[in-house]
């Protein structure tokens, strides 16, 4: 952080307190400039991630590096690693835990910024904690890149009875929103290609089944791309389940509302969001679903320095998608917001621009759902891969990603189990 010029008769700063490091948080720090604010972004990791090709990362299309930016070293805010524990609004301050020790501190306010965003949503269900894998963080990919090659390896095995081999070699996603959709493309070019030279007869007898409890995939986009997202998973032989919905995990297979069980060596989970423990324990104005809610100035309904902004809001009367789109377009308005103020300027209200939605559907077809145009196919593949490229922040990562990706193609994804 660069170091101030202070002037004696100038107005202290005012403090401002981020909490999170993901899209809406990490794009409010980089806009609020220097100068007129006492920036804190504090949030539990030290990196913001690139969530949008987070799927990738779980095959090794793409390498985990690539996808991060560090979160310390910004010229607008000092870091701290911490997560956020308890908000006491009378006090003004956010008592936080170091995610290495359990050491705790108190952060002071003037403004807080809540951009904690959310945790994957199991909904209760039985099992689903303890047994399935999640695809939110980093780690979640290490864990499903490592679990694909375990199951590979295990159902390799000489002598192992074929029941055991098919469930090893069973890989069930639960979820058919972009997420679940993603990941199974990702996981399909992962065995059609790569996994199928290393592992020949082994690969060639892996399932993919998609679990849908609603009655089609990507509810959220145009039904001809849904449907064209369908017909290319049955013709790739992924499985697509709808009106399937899970009820209960074990260990090795899961159970299904309408009955039936189903047995596998792999469940990832991507049924949505939930609220983490932070949100859950604040005691502000939220909705059925435990997101604060916030007026169109971005502020919690009833605060006048608390704001909510990303996955872990939503706007009053107008509830936006809780997608990386609307989390930065957030953060923006409100490093524009608080610099309009600073400035003794007018502040706007928020506006949401719907950019459209992009989703990878595997074998290099994409399909784009864009306010004035419907795409799918190759085409929109490279389309998907051009905004990503733009979009990724750093020109390392922009570098790294076009390598990887040249990588995968040309020279195959890496087949480490480390
Ligand atoms: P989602 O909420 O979009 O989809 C979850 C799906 O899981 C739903 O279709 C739901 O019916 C199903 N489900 C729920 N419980 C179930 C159960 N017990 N058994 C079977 N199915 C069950 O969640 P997702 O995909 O994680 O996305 C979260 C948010 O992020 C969304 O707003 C989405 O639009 C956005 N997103 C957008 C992307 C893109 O535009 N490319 C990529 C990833 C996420």
């Amino acid at each position: 952080m660069k170091p101030r010029v202070e002037n004696p008769n100038a107005a202290p700063a005012r403090r401002v307190l981020v909490l999170g490091g993901g899209f809406a948080a990490y794009r409010f720090v980089r806009e609020l400039g220097t100068g007129d604010y006492e920036a804190t972004l504090a949030s539990p990791r030290n990196h913001f991630l690139f969530t949008p090709l987070l799927p990738s990362t779980t095959v090794g299309t793409l390498e985990f590096r690539s996808i991060l930016e560090p979160l310390r070293g910004q010229d607008t805010a000092e870091f701290q690693l911490a997560a956020a524990a308890v908000l006491d609004r009378e006090r003004k301050i956010v008592s936080c835990v170091s995610p290495l020790d359990g050491r705790k501190t108190d952060l002071p306010y003037d403004d807080l910024l809540i951009a904690v965003g959310a945790v994957p949503g199991t909904f209760g269900i039985p099992g689903v904690a303890e047994h399935a894998l999640f695809l939110k963080e980093i780690q979640d990919a290490r864990r499903i890149r490592r679990r694909v090659l375990d199951c590979l390896e295990r159902a390799s095995w000489p002598g192992l009875e074929r029941e055991e081999r098919m469930r090893l070699l069973t890989f069930v996603v639960v979820g058919g929103g972009p997420t679940g959709v993603e990941f199974a493309a990702e996981l399909h070019d992962f065995l059609m290609k790569d996994l199928a030279d290393a592992y020949p007869g082994i690969a060639s007898r892996a399932r993919i089944i998609l679990l849908e409890a609603g009655p089609s995939l990507l509810g959220a986009f145009d039904r001809t791309l849904a449907d064209y997202t369908s017909r290319r998973f049955r013709r790739a032989r992924i499985e697509v389940r709808t009106q399937a919905k899970v009820v209960k995990v074990g260990p090795e297979h899961l159970d299904l509302q309408e009955g039936g069980a189903v047995p596998f060596g792999l469940l990832v989970w991507a049924t949505g969001n939930a609220p983490t423990a932070f949100v859950k324990n604040l005691s502000l104005a939220k909705d059925a679903q435990g997101r604060l809610i916030v007026g169109p100035d971005l502020r919690v309904k009833g605060e006048e320095f608390i704001y909510a902004l990303g996955d872990c809001s939503v706007l009053e009367g107008n509830p936006l998608p809780g997608t990386a789109q609307v989390a930065e377009q957030q953060g923006l308005y409100l490093a524009k917001a608080f610099r309009a103020r600073a400035k003794g300027k007018p502040v706007p209200m928020f506006t949401y621009k719907n950019m459209g939605m992009l989703a990878y559907v595997g074998g290099h077809r994409a399909i784009a759902d864009l306010p004035s145009v419907k795409g799918s196919g190759f085409f929109t593949f490279l389309f998907w891969r051009s905004v990503y490229l733009t979009k990724l922040v750093s020109f390392r990562n922009k570098l790294l990603v076009f390598f990887d990706w040249f990588k995968a193609t040309f020279l195959g994804r890496d087949l480490s189990r480390i």
